[in-house]
């Protein structure tokens, strides 16, 4: 790859580690998404004219003002509610491989179901033979360190098991597309932390595109190829930024001053979305 006229090394650094991710196909197109609610009285307009575009395997986050639309955002992309106008294209998956996984804040698994049978979900919903089913899942249990809780129900789990069994489960289901709302939004700094990097490395062993809605600036950089802002509702895409701080993000390997110039400049750009609502 040729660096730019003008680069300096640091910039040429970035460009050459960046690229593959920049040059891959575009996996979700969004154009135009418009999507208002219609409950009693008042109409609520959540997203006004929402335009993004994701490409395959990037890992894309989602920040804005509460109330903005980004829960709506990811559940019209899920299919789990329906648009009013605009388009949404997700490229077609292999067969038998489902378009997107949703990963909410606590409320993806099953309570009468054990963590096995909650993993294997969406398996069996695909009518992968049980044998199989259960070797998938059994991997993605160990993975997200939950080996001996095989039959433990949600009940008997912590907060932080509880988002591992829909971290397993949504890989385990393998889809194209990884929606995740707010996933460790309730768990205290250290297990968040935790879940992050198992995140990022399950992320990493199986590359897939993902969606992450958090209100977390800091998470959001650490975990992002790239970040967008969304504006006050109705919510579209203010503004984009991206994350050019290289992988692994450990501790040892992680470029404090430029997240620290990351997080500011994303501080600013909310500031500004919810001082000027555009409507
Ligand atoms: N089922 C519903 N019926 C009516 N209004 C709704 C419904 N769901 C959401 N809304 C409204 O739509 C707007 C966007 O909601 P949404 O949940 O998408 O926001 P959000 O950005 O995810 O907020 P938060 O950051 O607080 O999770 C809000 O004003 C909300 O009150
Ligand atoms: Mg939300």
């Amino acid at each position: 790859m040729i660096p730019p006229e003008g680069a300096t090394s640091e910039d040429v650094k970035t460009v050459t580690e960046r690229a593959p991710a920049k040059e891959r196909p575009v996996r979700v197109n969004v154009q135009g998404l418009e999507k208002t609610y219609r409950a009693g009285e008042e109409d609520v307009r959540a997203l006004g004219g929402l335009d993004l575009t994701v490409r395959d395997r990037e890992f894309f986050c989602l920040l804005g003002p509460s109330g903005c639309g980004k829960s709506t955002f990811l559940r019209v992309l899920s299919g789990l509610l329906e648009k009013d106008a605009g388009r949404i294209a997700v490229e077609e998956p292999e067969a038998n491989r489902p378009t997107s996984s949703m990963v909410f804040q606590e409320k993806g698994i099953f309570p009468w179901k054990t963590v096995i049978e909650n993993v294997a979900f969406g398996l069996k919903m695909r009518d992968v033979p049980v044998a199989r089913r259960r070797e998938v899942a059994q991997r993605y249990i160990e993975k997200v360190n939950l080996e001996g809780f095989e039959d433990a129900y949600p009940h008997q789990l912590s907060g932080g098991m509880k988002q591992r069994v829909d971290i397993a489960r949504a890989f385990a289901n393998d889809p194209e597309v990884l929606l995740m709302d707010e996933p460790f939004g309730d768990l205290d700094a250290q297990t968040k932390r935790q879940l992050q990097e198992e995140l990022v490395t399950l992320w990493q062993e199986r590359p897939k595109t993902v969606i992450y809605v958090t209100h977390d600036i800091e998470e959001a950089v650490r975990l992002g190829d790239r970040l967008g802002v969304m504006t006050d509702r109705p919510g579209r895409i203010a503004e984009l930024v991206d994350i050019d701080l290289a992988r692994p993000r450990t501790r040892d390997n992680l470029d404090l001053s430029r997240m620290e110039a990351l997080q500011n400049r994303v501080w600013s750009i909310l500031e500004g979305v919810t001082q000027s609502p555009h409507e």
